[in-house]
């Protein structure tokens, strides 16, 4: 079997089984706090602490979470295939998995960086970051996330890799956040596409090929079929 390269672009669904909630399901994280509350600047600026306590229960959800069947199932390409990780997720649970390159678009929940110089960026030690927590430079610490509103600064970097991918297999992700979304459209034409989620998403073209299973199924019966085993 040939080495491929393959891009596997993964959101919340991925982590669903592992007990992370999505965003836009029936019992979303969005359903429950406005994003203009808790993950943009503005929100910051208004009221930090109430931005904290929201990343502080993502930051213990994560701590006590660990990976499923769909993770295990993209750490196993890499066992055949150049697999690189590009994910929404703010979560750890690709590398503890043991996915060796993974790229987290949105952030990482274990990080916070200063909000004085975004290249100053720390781990956060224990399941709190508080108003007070200092960088290096003597201002505050915020947690290590992209909010809406902001720039994707790896977005170039990920379309780089789909550009030059012979497979995209998309996994738990409604499409619905830009640039992210758009990363599809950097696959060159008739390149496969596999679509991991139990529900429509909004993704038209002839090389996609939709599982609708939930993660946990649907990742290793398409990781067996790519590793030859099946
Ligand atoms: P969404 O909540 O928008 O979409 C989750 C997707 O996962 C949906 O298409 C569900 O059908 C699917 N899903 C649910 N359970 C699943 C399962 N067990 N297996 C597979 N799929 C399942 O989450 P994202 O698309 O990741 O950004 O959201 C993108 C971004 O919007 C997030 O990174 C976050 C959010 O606001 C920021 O906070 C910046």
């Amino acid at each position: 079997m040939d080495r491929e390269r393959v891009v596997v672009l993964t959101g919340a669904g991925v982590s669903a089984e592992s007990g992370l909630r999505t965003f836009r399901d029936g019992d979303g994280l969005w359903e429950e706090h406005r994003v203009e509350d808790v993950a943009t600047p503005e929100a910051w600026e208004r009221d930090p602490e109430l931005v904290l306590r929201f990343y502080d229960q993502r930051r213990a959800q994560v701590i006590a979470a660990g990976p499923n069947a769909a993770h295990t199932a993209i750490a196993r390409l890499e066992t055949a295939h150049e697999v690189d990780v590009v994910t929404q997720n703010i979560d750890d649970l690709h590398e503890r998995a043991g996915s060796t390159r993974v790229m987290h678009l949105h952030g990482e929940i274990l990080l916070a960086r200063s909000t004085a110089d975004p290249r100053l960026i720390t781990p956060v030690n224990g399941p709190t970051l508080r108003l007070g927590d200092r960088c290096a430079l003597g201002s505050q610490l915020r947690p290590h996330i992209v909010w809406f509103g902001e720039a994707v600064p790896l977005i170039a970097e990920a379309a780089a890799l789909v550009a030059r991918a012979d497979r995209l297999i998309i996994v738990g992700t409604s499409l619905q956040v830009y640039p992210a979304a758009g990363l599809v459209h950097a696959l060159p034409p008739g390149r496969p596409i596999h679509l991991i989620d139990p529900s429509d998403v909004p993704l038209r073209s002839a090389s996609v090929e939709h599982i609708k299973q939930k993660a946990s199924i649907g990742m290793p019966m398409l990781a067996s079929r790519l590793l030859g085993e099946a």
